[in-house]
């Protein structure tokens, strides 16, 4: 089956990417079991992966998640040079009192340095598309966006895109970079509907929004009720009510795109026929209510 694709800056691909995050960090599955599922997305036509550079087990090895993504691609037989391989630089993992987080370094001369090693990792000289992964309370927003447009000046990215921004933030990185800020990667799911108005946002600025954790997250106690509608239309029309939350963020514009996040091959290959899912007009107005 042909998976749906949409317009993403200057790339067309795939309305439902793969999230990667979760193969590399806590309770990441075997190597192998990672590969086995980034092939089976793109076997399957998946053809939008979203990796950063702060993917990595905290106290761990440095951009795991980025060489797992360049190995996965280097040894997967299809059309390479059709995948959009996203990353984001920004942040970083910690590791104090045992704990694991994550911290947050926007100053420029790191996210310049930070963009070279993202591309070195994945093993290109420009890369598709680079977030800048969140603000850093400690810098002046703007002067971080001013570092991502050098790096399309540069030529280190190709675009940019900004990730965990207000409708305030979005202005004024719009205002920075003008046509070169093609995305925003904000959380969005049924129980995180905070990002609406930046959704809005993007309608309005013809630019793509990229819902992450689009069911939720992998790693929280999740308010199960908000997903009972989901539930209950999905069993209506045999599919998983995962496919139906996926395909009625899609819903909600043109623009949008989703990163369902999976550590294993099923997940990723079910979540992916969300784009083909189509829900009539009384069907999302009862998901809406
Ligand atoms: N920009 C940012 O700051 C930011 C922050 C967080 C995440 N992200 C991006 O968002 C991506 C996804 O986030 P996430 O993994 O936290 O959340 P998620 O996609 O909301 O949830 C992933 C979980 O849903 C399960 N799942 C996925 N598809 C399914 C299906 N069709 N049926 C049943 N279960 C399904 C997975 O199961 P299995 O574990 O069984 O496979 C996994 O446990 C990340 O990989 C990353 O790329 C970005």
């Amino acid at each position: 089956m042909t998976l749906t694709t949409r317009t993403l800056g200057s790339f067309e691909t795939t309305a439902v990417g793969l999230g990667c995050m979760g193969l590399s960090i806590e309770g990441k599955p075997s190597r192998q079991q990672a590969v086995e599922t980034i092939h089976a997305a793109l076997d399957a036509g998946c053809r939008h992966l979203d990796t950063a550079w702060s993917y990595y087990e905290s106290g761990g090895t440095e951009q795991t998640n980025e060489n797992l993504v360049r190995e996965a691609l280097a040894s997967w037989k299809g059309p390479k040079d059709e995948v959009l391989v996203a990353t984001k630089v920004g942040h970083y993992r910690n590791f104090t009192d045992g704990k694991p987080s994550w911290g947050t370094d926007a100053r420029p001369e790191n996210l310049i340095r930070r963009a070279k090693e993202s591309a070195m990792a994945l093993g290109v000289d420009t890369i598709d598309l680079l977030y800048l992964h969140r603000p850093d309370p400690q810098v002046p927003y703007q002067e971080s966006v001013q570092a991502m447009a050098q790096l399309v000046e540069d030529g280190i990215a190709r675009e940019v895109g900004i990730s965990n921004v207000s409708v305030e933030q979005l202005d004024m990185a719009r205002g920075v970079l003008g046509q070169k800020l093609v995305a925003v990667q904000n959380q969005f799911s049924p129980v995180f509907l905070d990002s609406r108005e930046v959704l809005r946002r993007t309608q309005q600025m013809g630019i793509a929004f990229v819902a992450w954790s689009p069911l939720g997250g992998f790693r929280k106690a999740l308010d199960q009720s908000k997903f009972e509608p989901f539930r209950q239309l999905a069993q209506a029309k045999g599919v998983s009510y995962q496919q139906v939350v996926l395909a009625w963020e899609l819903a909600l514009g043109e623009q949008v795109f989703v990163l369902p996040g999976a550590h294993r091959p099923q997940t990723i290959l079910d979540s992916l026929q969300a784009g083909q899912l189509e829900l009539s007009q009384d069907e999302l107005a009862a998901l809406n209510q």
